[in-house]
This record gives C-alpha cells, sequence and structure tokens, in this order.
C-alpha cells in the first residue's frame, strides 16, 4: 500500500531494481559522482558540465564548519557514537544557520548544500579529536569524497579509494520510504525545518535494523575470525535463531542492487590490499544464507559495505556516519519534495485496548 507519491527514487523490490529520478542505479554508479547525484535528486535531472562545477563550487564553499559547530564537536565525549555526535552537531549547525526558519525551495537548497558539505567535516573532526590529533581543515580543491578521506589522515587518498567512496555514496543517497526517509518527512510535513528533520533521520538510521547493520556485519566478521569458521558461525546463529546482519530487506526480496556494485568493490579490495579473508567470509556466508533461506532473504546494502569501508581504513563505528554523510541527500530532497505540495502525515493506529474503565481513587487500588 503507498502512502503517498514521490518523484524521487523507485525501488522494485521482486526484480531488484533501484531507480533515482528514472535512472537505473547500474546507470550511475561508478558514472555519476556523488554531486551530480545530488543535483539529479535535487533538480530532478542531470545537471550539465557547468551547472556541476557551479553546485560543485557553492558545496565546497560551505566544507568548514563554523566555530560553534566545531566546539560542540569538541565537547563530545570521546567514546560517544558518530551518529550520537552528528545528530548533535546538525542541531548546532541549525542554531548557526541564518535560513534554518526559511522552509522556501531556495533557502532549502542553501541548507541542503551546507548540510551535504559540512557531514564530512563534523564526523572527521570527531574522528581526529578522539584520536587526540589536530582537526584537519577541508581542501576546497578535493571533491566530497575525497576531501573526507583526507580530513580523517591528511594524506589526499589514491583514486581507486576516492572511487570506491565517491560509489558508496551514490549507492546510499535515496531509497524510497525507507525508516529515516519517512522519519525526516514526518518531522517535515509539520512544516518544521530541515536541520529537524535530518535530525530525525539521523537517529532513526543509527539503528542496527537500518543503517547500522554495515557495522554488525565487520564486528560479525570480527568474530568469526577466518574463513573457515564461517559457516558453522552461520549455523549457530540459526541455532539461536538470529539474524543475519546484512541480509533480508523489507521490500527487496531478492539481491539489492546496491549490494551488486560493493561486492566488486569488496572484492578489488581485498585484492588490492591482499586480506582476501574477509571477501572469502562474505561470500561464504552469502552461500549458507542461500542454502538455509533461500534467494528471498539476500544480502543488502550493508553486507558488503562495511568490508569496504574497513579496507579504506575507516573506523567500525564511522560506517552508519558514511551512510547518514549519502542519505542526508536524499533526506533534504524528500523535505523538499514535502514542503512542494505538504499535508501533514498522521497516520491512525488501531486502538486494541480495553475501553470503559472507571477511576478507582488512589487508595482503593
Ligand atoms: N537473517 C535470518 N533470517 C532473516 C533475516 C536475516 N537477516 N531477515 C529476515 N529473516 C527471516 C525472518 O526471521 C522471518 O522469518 P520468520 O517468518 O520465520 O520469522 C522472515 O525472514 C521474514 O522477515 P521479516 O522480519 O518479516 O522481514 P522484515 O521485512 O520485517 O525485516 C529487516 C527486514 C531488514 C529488518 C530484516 O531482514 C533484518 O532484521 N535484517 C538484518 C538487519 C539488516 O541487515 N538491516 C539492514 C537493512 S538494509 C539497509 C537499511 O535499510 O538500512
Amino acid at each position: 500500500m503507498y502512502m503517498d507519491t514521490s518523484e524521487l527514487s523507485f525501488i522494485d523490490g521482486e526484480k531488484g531494481e533501484l531507480v533515482y529520478r528514472g535512472f537505473h542505479i547500474d546507470e550511475l554508479a561508478g558514472r555519476a559522482s556523488f554531486e551530480e547525484t545530488v543535483y539529479l535528486l535535487w533538480y530532478g535531472r542531470l545537471p550539465k558540465a557547468e551547472e556541476l562545477a557551479d553546485f560543485s563550487k557553492r558545496i565546497k564553499a560551505e566544507y568548514e564548519l563554523p566555530e560553534r559547530v566545531l566546539e560542540t564537536v569538541r565537547l563530545c565525549p570521546k567514546d560517544a557514537h558518530p551518529m550520537d555526535v552528528l545528530r548533535t552537531a546538525v542541531s548546532a549547525l541549525a542554531m548557526t544557520d541564518p535560513d534554518v526558519a526559511d522552509n522556501s525551495r531556495e533557502a532549502e537548497i542553501r541548507k541542503g548544500i551546507r548540510l551535504v558539505a559540512k557531514f564530512p567535516a563534523m564526523l572527521a573532526a570527531f574522528q581526529r579529536l578522539r584520536e587526540g590529533k589536530e582537526v584537519i581543515k577541508p581542501r576546497s580543491d578535493l571533491d566530497l569524497a575525497a576531501n573526507y578521506l583526507y580530513m580523517l589522515t591528511g594524506q589526499v587518498p589514491e583514486e581507486s579509494a576516492t572511487r570506491a567512496m565517491d560509489m558508496a555514496l551514490v549507492l546510499h543517497a535515496d531509497h524510497g520510504m525507507n525508516a529515516s526517509t519517512f522519519a525526516s518527512r514526518v518531522v517535515s510535513a509539520t512544516l518544521s525545518d530541515v536541520h529537524a528533520a535530518v535530525t530525525a533521520g539521523i537517529g532513526c538510521l543509527k539503528g542496527p535494523l537500518h543503517g547500522g547493520a554495515n557495522q554488525r556485519v565487520v564486528e560479525m566478521l570480527e568474530k568469526i575470525g577466518k574463513p573457515e569458521n564461517a559457516r558453522k558461525y552461520i549455523e549457530d546463529m540459526f541455532a539461536r535463531k538470529e539474524r543475519v546482519p546484512g541480509f533480508g530487506h523489507r521490500v527487496y526480496k531478492t539481491l539489492d542492487p546496491r549490494s551488486v556494485h560493493l561486492k566488486k568493490a569488496s572484492l578489488e579490495f581485498a585484492k588490492k590490499t591482499g586480506k582476501t579473508d574477509w571477501y572469502e567470509m562474505l561470500t561464504t556466508i552469502q552461500d549458507v544464507m542461500m542454502e538455509k533461506v533461500g534467494p528471498r532473504i539476500a544480502p543488502n546494502v550493508d553486507f558488503y559495505s562495511g568490508s569496504v569501508y574497513a579496507m579504506l581504513g575507516i573506523p567500525l563505528d564511522m560506517f552508519t556516519p558514511i551512510f547518514a554523510m549519502s542519505r542526508v541527500s536524499g533526506w533534504v530532497a524528500h523535505v523538499m519534495e514535502q514542503h512542494g505540495d505538504n499535508r501533514l502525515i498522521r497516520p491512525r493506529v488501531q486502538y486494541v485496548g480495553p475501553k470503559g474503565l472507571k477511576f478507582v481513587p488512589i487508595h482503593k487500588r
């Protein structure tokens, strides 16, 4: 059942198709940049060269964090989860944004650009600070994916690392009425602002049944240890009636098309780094799952993505934030679409509790 209409993205769960604004994800992955994808989502078409150059320039001009936001990140406990830091930093950013209360499309594009541009700096700053290192200023000559990797280490990343990160961002940008997008839309439908909607999205994405699954997959690989243990580990999970992270989806009843691209990237990095254990474990798990539950509970986007991020040297609890770094573009697109033709989202729930009870004074209960 459809709750509303949208022109942003479409999922065919039986065929395993994901479409952004008419483009199958296979058309975009490895071809369109993240910035180009954000433009596509927000403006409804691919940009011409000069439009993309201008849009990228506007994003780059917003890479740096306002001092108050950086100070907020500094004040976060070092053992905080980066998703909590991100949610807090976005709240702080709202209070520095001159457009915060303006829900016009032009203001929402400006706010969206600031949000998309500043997520990498918020996350990289927290990572540096919790390692006891200096925060690295963004480099406005680098595109968003490369700039994020640069701010983590101070090294301009290799071309292959930038390409993989950029593609991961493209693949995570939008995904129909997923839980965090729904949360963002509900918030925006009250005519609240885009920052409020984005904080709701972050809170929702953090959960292990949503964006938190990529971290769980790599935690599982670490527990499995070596490829020969993988089969028994999964069999034991089934015996305990546990769910295998990175498998299954509410909409896809076949392979998630995003996982195909991430699997290729995972193999590429496994070969490049010589660390093939994880890739072997992942493919063994995929085989065992096929035997146990068949093709309808298949790898989702989170199954291979974590292994790619880990091979890029990104810490485990930064995986879900990468998902957020991309999905913020989708949340903003949905807020703009919602505000373009708004109606309060207020579902009803079927009451199944008792009725007609009589009040009993407290001393007689
Ligand atoms: N491992 C083992 N069995 C599973 C799994 C799994 N990962 N996923 C679903 N099943 C089984 C489930 O036990 C159920 O069997 P039964 O009917 O016998 O109880 C059957 O498949 C149907 O599952 P469901 O709970 O009705 O499916 P759902 O649509 O409510 O849940 C899901 C979807 C994503 C929450 C679930 O598949 C899951 O918990 N997966 C693991 C967590 C995960 O990888 N999440 C990331 C989702 S994709 C990225 C994102 O959206 O953020």
